[in-house]
């Protein structure tokens, strides 16, 4: 089997910056308890731009980086839990932007998993050998599904958009992707459709009251308590999976880009595979959670810095609303 590599990496992370003083001046909350418990102390907000105008931007630096013109695209995936549209996808509004002409489009969405599904989903379109060069993007508002009077939620999260082009390679690669449906309503956001249909049922009966509040002003609700258990265990099944394909122990790993949901939560799976924490990137302190959005910024800030260098065993590994949760070991 064949691997994946790197041609280039981008990404977009918007001006508006909101630390956690911001929050305490129009909630009950402070920095002294935002900062201890998630590794947090700022996020950028899309305060003035749609999910989309974040994407092209970073696939256009993808495209600069890797020193490519967008006709040489064969195809686009781009990874969204927070689309403008609910169709078209995306990715088609990204292609024409960028003029790819020649690319076909499809957005994934699983949660912030959904950078890892959308690589493992090129991994084996580039095993075809129909398709030579893609790009994926990872692109997310989440200020725009926040109710910002709940300090719970809202102080987690921020925007941005990150993306890479990828091509075949001769390296090791292993995937993996897990999901447990079963605990879907521990992190939604409800589509609220509006319908002015006739003989549309009456909401609550048509969710069989599953959902609270939050959910009808189509708001992300989540138990924290509950992802935040399962993550933990999650992410290291995740990574174990993957190192057993490969054949390493997670310790042998050069680095690890896990999903940036919390610094407590990143720092317990680790901690449990035996990762030193050297070896660990975390950019939540200055980015928040950005869903899907966290590994592939991450990558281009490590790219462009040459802390990413050839040959390295590099484990990305991340979970999400679904629940959902994955890891990939490539040889960079
Ligand atoms: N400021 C001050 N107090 C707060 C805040 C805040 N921002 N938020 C909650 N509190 C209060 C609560 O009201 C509660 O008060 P009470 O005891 O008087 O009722 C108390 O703090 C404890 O609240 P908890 O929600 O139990 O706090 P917890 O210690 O669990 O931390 C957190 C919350 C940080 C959200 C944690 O549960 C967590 O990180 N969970 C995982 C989240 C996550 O990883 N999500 C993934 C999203 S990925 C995706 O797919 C979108």
């Amino acid at each position: 089997m064949s691997g994946l590599q790197f041609l280039g990496t981008g990404s977009y992370v918007p001006d508006f910056v909101a630390d956690n003083d911001r929050f305490s001046q129009i909630l009950d909350t402070s920095d002294e308890w935002i900062y201890p418990r998630t590794g947090i102390k700022k996020r950028q907000l899309a305060v003035d731009k749609p999910n989309y105008y974040m994407g092209t931007e970073a696939a256009k630096d993808a495209l600069k980086s890797a020193g490519i013109t967008a006709d040489k695209i064969d195809l686009i995936i781009v990874s969204t839990c927070t689309p403008d549209f609910f169709y078209p996808a995306m990715s088609c509004l990204i292609q024409k932007r960028i003029g790819a002409v020649n690319a076909s489009c499809f957005d994934v969405n699983s949660a912030c998993t959904g950078f890892i599904t959308a690589m493992d989903i090129a991994h084996k379109f580039l095993e075809t050998d129909k398709y030579k060069t893609i790009l994926i993007v990872s692109s997310e508002k989440l200020s725009s599904q926040q109710d910002y009077t709940d300090r719970a939620n809202c102080i987690l999260f921020g925007d941005a958009a990150g993306a890479v082009v990828v091509a075949k390679s001769d390296g090791q690669f292993s995937s993996f992707l897990g999901a447990e449906g079963d605990e879907f309503d521990a992190l939604y956001c409800k589509v609220n459709y509006q319908s002015n249909c006739p003989w549309f049922k009456d909401e609550d009966e048509f969710y069989e009251n599953r959902f609270d509040t939050f959910a009808k002003k189509n708001y992300l609700y989540q138990d924290g308590r509950a992802v935040y258990k399962f993550a933990v265990n999650a992410m290291a099944d995740a990574v174990n999976h993957v190192s057993e394909q490969i054949g390493i122990a997670p310790s042998e790993l050069d680095l690890v880009i896990p999903h940036q949901a919390n610094l407590r939560i990143i720092a317990k799976a680790t901690e449990l595979l035996g990762i030193p924490e050297e070896k660990v990137y975390t950019n939540i302190e200055y980015m928040g959670n950005v869903s899907s959005a966290c590994i592939p910024v991450g990558i281009d800030e490590l790219y462009k810095s040459g802390r990413l260098k050839r040959g390295m065993k590099l484990c990305l590994v991340g979970f999400g609303a679904g629940l959902t949760y994955g890891s990939i070991i490539m040889e960079t």
